[in-house]
């Protein structure tokens, strides 16, 4: 495996594995290795010749107070994970280096990014398109790959890609729990024992509501109603963020859920902020 931390090198690199005809995938990461974002790579190592992944805590798309200088990481963990899953290149660029001093081009998708994780987090998406895009640039991937546990991320990226025209297919993955449901996360260590005993009722919860959805429940406030009293009693030390059905691409609210639908939480349990999602489809 290949440690490339110049941008440039990357995208020579790159250049040549596609004049070489050979087909690229690509998972960008923060790091932190869990079983998620080897499922990630997995399937890239599966369905292309060349693999590379990037591990980069990227400073634009958190807040101020939230976790970026805190942000969980382990270098020499996550380069024996990569290695061990065949990736044949990680690109660890410095921040001055992803990040002139003048950088002054954001790219954003306003319409996908003001619900949800946006309201409390308004300028992470744009931190996250920003640098996805860069990402994308230097990596000249076929195939790009992102989990469905960031739904939000992931509807706001194909926007991204679709009408800015980027040659890249974004592939969506499924969800990767833990055994007793709780979807797995960096983040997941700042809960304590019982924090995390009580975590793992977010997804209980929304396979309830699915249950409900299946009974024949479409009105969003009656299925909200119900789960925000699930959790109060499941999950006491949670603070709900948000609990929301909305669409699952255009992520505007849903009063009636007549086609598919997305219903998505985010839950602050002690010092972690934890998000999940289901599809409810009839
Ligand atoms: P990070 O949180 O490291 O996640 C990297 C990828 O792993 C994302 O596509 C995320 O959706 C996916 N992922 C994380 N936990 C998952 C789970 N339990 N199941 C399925 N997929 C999971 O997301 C980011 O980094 C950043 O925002 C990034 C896209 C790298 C831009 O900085």
């Amino acid at each position: 495996m290949q440690i490339i931390t110049e941008p440039e090198e990357l995208q020579t690199f790159c250049l040549n594995e596609r004049c070489a005809q050979r087909k690229i995938g690509f998972v960008p990461t923060m790091g932190y290795y869990h079983e998620a974002h080897l499922s990630l790579m997995r399937w890239a190592r599966e369905n292309c010749q060349t693999l590379v992944v990037s591990l980069f805590v990227n400073p634009s798309q958190f807040g101020p107070g939230e976790d970026f200088e805190s942000y969980p990481r382990d270098f020499e963990r996550d380069r024996e994970l990569a290695v061990s899953e065949g990736v044949d290149v990680l690109f660890v660029p410095d921040t001055e280096k992803m990040y002139a001093e003048n950088h002054s081009t954001w790219i954003s998708v306003p319409a996908l990014s003001e619900g949800l994780c946006g309201k409390s987090r308004p300028h992470h998406f744009q931190g996250v398109c920003t640098v996805v895009c860069k990402l994308l640039n230097l990596a000249l991937p076929h195939v790009a790959v992102f989990g469905r546990k960031d739904w939000q991320q992931l509807a706001i990226v194909k926007r991204m890609a679709r009408d800015l025209n980027l040659p890249v297919q974004i592939e969506g993955r499924p969800i990767v729990r833990e055994q007793d449901g709780l979807a797995m996360s960096s983040r997941n260590i700042y809960l304590s024992d019982r924090e995390r005993s009580e975590a793992c009722q977010i997804y209980a919860g929304l396979l309830k509501a699915r249950e409900w959805f299946e009974q024949g429940v479409r009105d969003s406030s009656e299925l909200l109603d119900n789960l925000r009293d699930f959790y109060k009693n499941n999950i006491p030390s949670g603070q709900i963020d948000y609990l929301e059905v909305v669409h699952p691409e255009e992520m505007n609210t849903l009063h009636r859920i007549n086609g598919a639908a997305l219903l998505a939480v985010a839950i602050k349990i002690g010092k972690a902020r934890l998000i999940d999602n289901i599809l409810l489809e009839g």
